[in-house]
């Protein structure tokens, strides 16, 4: 019997031609967000899910899916997933975790530039037709991202790579981190200084949050640790909704308390709190870190080979729940 896979959203045809030389696939052709319901109907009777991290998988979906084997994200966090849920029912979790690093910073590194430079306020200002006096020597004016302090609160893969990239602007680059990197690798990012979230906070110039979600981290980063950033500091989250409070932020960039933020995910999402829309020291991305043909792909390959090889029987690349093994 060929096993039946759920694929939630419209992914490259090319990846669902090859699953489908294996399995029994129903494939999210019109790339409709399914509401709960809808997906716990469709996923009752299969075997393996691949998912993204719009999906909320939880207990009661599991329950009603009692073939389930495998769910597949395509994504590095799997925050979207009740894995102690999946544990316990014997069904293996997986991610995609370093096909996404480089892509993720490059749009982190995009983030920082947008917002010090005001790239999206200029962008807005010559369509409108608002650019009125050529080469204006005080509007608009940014922020250097040159030789200044890059501070990394979670410096795991995705943080490495961007600080690489902060190395090309001469930036110094402060980080917070349960362990302290070795000693060669802080060398490698230009002499690295691990301290207290505190610490960085008050020191840095441009603050980013690269932890992946859990309750432990929820509002990492609220009212009481904004209040810690320099005025001139310019707050960035490439990582998940909810490591920021963005009420305390949406409020604290109204009384310019900080230079700015640009964020790439949202509490809620794809909801956005609208108290950032008519804020001009803001840059929004909708969730697009991962978003390149060549990773995005590379990413569908990755939870397909996980996918596979737990419906075969065999450990998953990335198997996340590694009580399963
Ligand atoms: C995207 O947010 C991911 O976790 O890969």
């Amino acid at each position: 019997m060929r096993a039946r896979i759920l694929v939630t959203r419209q992914i490259f045809p090319e990846v669902v031609a090859a699953l489908r030389e294996r399995f029994d696939v129903e494939h999210n052709d019109d790339d409709r967000l399914w509401p709960a319901e809808e997906l716990s109907r469709r996923l009752a009777d299969k075997h393996g899910v691949l998912a993204t991290v719009m999906d909320r998988i939880d207990e009661a979906m599991l329950a009603n899916a009692p073939q389930l084997k495998v769910v597949s994200n395509i994504a590095v966090g799997t925050n979207n997933v009740d894995i102690a849920a999946c544990t316990t029912r014997g069904i293996r979790v997986t991610n995609t975790p370093v096909v996404l690093n480089e892509t993720t910073a490059d749009l982190a590194f995009a983030l920082i530039l947008a917002s010090a430079r005001r790239i999206a306020e200029g962008d807005a200002m010559v369509r409108r037709g608002d650019w009125k006096v050529a080469f204006a020597m005080q509007s608009p004016l940014g922020t250097d991202v040159h030789h200044a302090t890059l501070g990394i609160i979670g410096m795991g893969r995705i943080g490495q790579a961007i600080a690489r990239r902060a190395l090309g602007f001469d930036m110094k680059i402060v980080y917070s981190n349960r362990n302290r990197l070795p000693e060669a690798d802080e060398a490698k990012l230009g002499g690295a200084t691990w301290m207290a979230m505190a610490d960085l906070l008050r020191t840095a110039d441009f603050v980013l949050p690269m932890l992946p979600y859990s309750p432990a981290v929820h509002h990492l980063i609220g009212a009481k640790e904004i209040a810690l950033m320099k005025p001139t500091a310019i707050l960035i989250n490439p990582a998940r909704g909810g490591i920021v409070d963005d009420t305390a932020l949406v409020e604290a960039l109204r009384a310019n308390r900080i230079a700015g933020a640009g964020l790439d995910v949202f509490e809620g999402e794809p909801q956005v709190n609208p108290g950032y829309f008519d804020l001009a020291n803001v840059v929004l991305t909708p969730h697009i870190g991962s978003a390149t043909r060549a990773t995005r792909l590379a990413m569908c390959e990755t939870a397909v080979a996980n996918l596979t090889a737990a419906l075969e029987g065999r450990r998953p690349p990335n198997l996340v729940n590694l009580e399963l093994q």
